[in-house]
Parts: structure tokens; sequence; C-alpha cells
């Protein structure tokens, strides 16, 4: 097959491993830069041209969007799917993903439990939603944030509105949510495929810190997820619509809470920890599905 990578860096370990593992099945790969992809929109016959050069011959494209390319990103991968290309992730799921607020309603709607979340968008009634997901501290969310950037954790009522305040003055999408302390500085990356749970990995919060991120030095291990942890995990990804997602939770005594699905999920973290060659497992799903748009 001839398959096509958006990443804006050819040298990340994800794109990488991506391209590695197509190739060791015989896949022909180019990896685009979807910000340098122009596109022409026509009912008839839609494409896309890439530094001048109209794209052809593409079966199936794997995306890796950044957070910084997010709706550009989405217009491509749309026009993709208006091309009839298989994407292993579509362009509705992707902006629904990348706004912590639709994704927490859809998780609700869809009976997963989630820490209680609440918005305001008047001055007067901030300190009546900290209330709702108190006591403090609570978290502070930014809506669009990643890697942990854009989590806080007010200890006191007053700063909890101030920020809140900040970020409505700098026109900031912002939220309140429940501080779930019994998770110890912990949560659980699950990553899912096609409806499987492929690996799971328990990140450890640096000491001093309460975000499990990663890139903000936590560490990591393999743990076993229950059935009922692991029906939960694959639940959020279905709803979210996303075929390929790293689903963050916690682990509490009400059994496990989400608190997002990753739609462009890092493959380095949970590749190195478990051991597993998910990127391959990407690859063979798309050979299962590409003929299927
Ligand atoms: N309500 C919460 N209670 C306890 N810890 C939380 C809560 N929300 C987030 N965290 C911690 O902060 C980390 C980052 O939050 P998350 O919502 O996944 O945002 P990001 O997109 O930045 O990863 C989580 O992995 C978790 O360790
Ligand atoms: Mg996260």
């Amino acid at each position: 097959m001839n398959i096509a990578i958006l990443s804006r860096n050819p040298a990340l370990y994800s794109t990488q491993s991506l391209v590695n593992a197509a190739r060791k099945r015989n896949h022909y790969v180019r990896i685009f830069d979807h910000m340098q992809c122009d596109l022409v929109i026509e009912e008839n016959s839609p494409c896309i041209y890439y530094h001048g050069q109209r794209v052809k011959n593409i079966q199936a494209v794997i995306p890796r969007i950044g957070d910084s390319a997010t709706v550009y990103g989405a217009s491509v991968i749309r026009q993709f799917e208006l091309m009839k290309i298989f994407s292993t992730l579509k362009a509705d799921p992707l902006l629904k993903a990348r706004d912590k607020i639709s994704c927490m309603q859809i998780l609700a709607a869809n009976g997963i439990a989630v820490p209680k979340s609440t918005i305001s968008n008047n001055v007067m009634t901030i300190g009546q939603m900290i209330d709702e997901v108190g006591p403090m501290p609570v978290v502070i969310k930014l809506a669009n944030g990643t890697h942990g950037l854009g989590v806080m954790l007010a200890e006191q009522k007053k700063m909890a509105e101030s920020i809140v305040e900040a970020f409505h003055k700098t026109k900031q999408k912002v939220f309140l949510q429940q501080f779930i302390a019994e998770a110890k500085g912990a949560d659980v990356r699950v990553f899912v495929v096609n409806n499987e749970v492929v690996g799971v990995m328990k990140r450890q919060a640096a000491e001093g810190e309460f975000r499990s991120n990663l890139h903000r030095g936590a560490t990591s291990e393999v743990i076993q997820l229950t059935e009922a942890e692991m029906k939960v995990a694959r639940k959020a990804a279905r709803v979210m619509g996303l075929n390929v997602a790293g689903v963050d939770m916690l682990q509490t005594s009400r059994g496990p809470m989400v608190l997002e699905v990753n739609a462009s999920p890092g493959l380095e973290g949970i590749e190195t920890t478990t051991g597993h060659d998910i990127a391959s497992k990407i690859i063979k799903y798309v050979e299962k599905n590409y003929n299927y748009i």
C-alpha cells in the first residue's frame, strides 16, 4: 500500500516508529507536513497539493496532529475524507477530543465516569461553580491544553477565582474540576487501536507534582487492568469516534474516571514502557480497514 503520514517533524519518535512499522510490512510511506498541504475543494475532483505537486495514489493516511495545528490539521484530514481516502483519524473526532469540555460532555453523555467539572462564563457565578467541585483544592484546566500544560491546582478559593477571571480576560476557554486526591499523582494511559487495548502504563507524577504526564517528568510502569477498566477505556475511545486513542484515567475506589481521550497519542512512552510494537498494530489496522470507507 501507499501510506501517508501527516507529521510536522519526520524525526519524531512516533513518526519514525510508524514509518519503520509500515516499511517492515512492505508498504511505501510518505510523510507530509500537514501545514504545507494546499487544499482544492470542489465536489467532483477535490485534491491536495504538496509543495506544488498534486498528491496521488495514496490509499491511507495516518495523521499525527500536534495541538498547535489542530484546526488546519482537521481541514487536511477532512480533505482526505473528501477524496475518499481512509484515515485512522477523522476530522470531527479530532476537533471534539481537542476540546476537553466537549470530551467531558460526550463521555458523561455515554455514562462514563468523569471527575465532576463545571464551567462558568460569568464573573458573578465563578464562586458558586468552584463550590460545586470543591472542597479545595480544585483543578483548573484550559480546554485545549496538552502535556499537562494548562492543568493547575488551586489551593484556595480566592486563588481559583482570580485564575479563572484572568483566563476569561484573555479569552481562553477554561473549566473547573474536582481534584481526585486518591489518585496520589498517578494516572493510567490506555492505548486503544480499533477497539482493542494494545498497551497500558501507569504514570506516577514527579515529587511535588500532581500531573502525571511524562513530559512533566513522571515515571511509568506496566500494569494490568481489570476487564471492567479495559471496557471503560474501549468505550471512551469508541464514543469519541477514535480508532487510535490514548485514554487517560484515574483509578479510584468508585472505579476508573476518564480525564481525556487523546486523538494523537504519542508512541514513545507507551512503546518503551510496555515493549509492545504499537506502531505495527496501527499499520495492521490500516491494512484491514482501508477499503471500507
Ligand atoms: N481532576 C483531577 N484530579 C487529579 N489529578 C488530575 C486531575 N486532572 C488531571 N490530573 C492530573 O493531571 C494530568 C494532566 O491532565 P489531563 O486532563 O490529562 O491534561 P493533559 O491534556 O495536559 O494531559 C493527568 O494525567 C493527571 O495526572
Ligand atoms: Mg493527559
